[in-house]
């Protein structure tokens, strides 16, 4: 059975609701990455961060997994599928994918702000100032921060490297290390890339480019695949 690997950025959420963030009407156009998603904007105002990731949460559980989401999840009947998501969102999971490994945390738990190895799910979707972890330091949200370390990245790398077909969906892959993945799979694995703006990172050609959205080219992809 062939190991098949995914990666997957904001835009694979986009007919879900959810806002990219580089996108015309993304989130990084209504908000300072500065102000409300580094380990400095949280030292000068908890307040404002929590906010954000409130909403961000409040968004993502009134969100449902579109066509992409689903398909990906029926593509477990033929292959092994290994899902590597920049999204902070649960859709993978919601639409069935069972291996799912989150590279910027998952916005359904909360983090020790104490240590960030102390995660804990949560209720309802807002944590409030005051909310503490075991250790008495007040909860944020479970999300890697710019400047923050990844500690997934080394399991993603191992993931990386077993891929015989590798799928990027909806990321403009500006971000890193997140976007250094794709150096790591193998140099004959057919690469597929979904999005109807492929970015221009100087992608090698061999990649194949699906100009659509997800929810169009992802379930065609999968189709195609499950056929093959
Ligand atoms: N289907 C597929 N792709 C889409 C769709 C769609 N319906 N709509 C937009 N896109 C594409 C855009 O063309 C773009 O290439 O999704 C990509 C979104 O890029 P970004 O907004 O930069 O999102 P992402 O790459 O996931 O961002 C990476 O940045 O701020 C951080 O931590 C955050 O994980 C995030 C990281």
């Amino acid at each position: 059975m062939k190991n098949i690997v995914v990666l997957t950025g904001a835009g694979i959420s986009a007919e879900s609701g959810l806002l990219t963030f580089r996108d015309t009407d993304g989130l990084w156009e209504g908000y300072n990455i500065e102000d409300v998603a580094t380990p400095d904007a949280w030292q000068r105002n908890p307040e404002l961060v929590q906010d954000f990731y409130n909403m961000r949460r409040g968004d993502v559980l009134a969100a449902q997994p579109n066509a992409a989401h689903l398909a990906l999840a029926r593509l477990q009947e033929k292959y092994t599928v290994d899902i590597i998501t920049q999204n902070i969102d649960d859709l993978h999971e919601r639409a069935g994918s069972s291996q799912v490994l989150h590279l910027h945390g998952i916005i359904t738990r909360s983090q020790s702000s104490a240590n960030p190895e102390l995660t804990y799910p949560l209720e309802g979707s807002e944590i409030k100032m005051g909310d503490l972890c075991e250790l008495g330091s007040q909860l944020r949200a479970h999300v890697v921060w710019f400047g923050e370390p990844v500690p997934m990245m080394e399991k993603a790398i191992a993931i990386c490297e077993q891929a015989d077909l590798f799928i990027i969906v909806g990321t403009s892959l500006a971000v890193y290390p997140a976007a250094g993945l794709v150096h790591y799979v193998g140099s004959e694995v057919p690469v597929y890339i979904v999005d109807p703006n492929v970015p221009d990172v100087g992608l090698p050609a061999r990649f194949v480019k699906i100009q659509e959205k997800a929810g169009t080219g992802v379930p065609q992809l999968v189709d195609e695949l499950l056929n093959a």
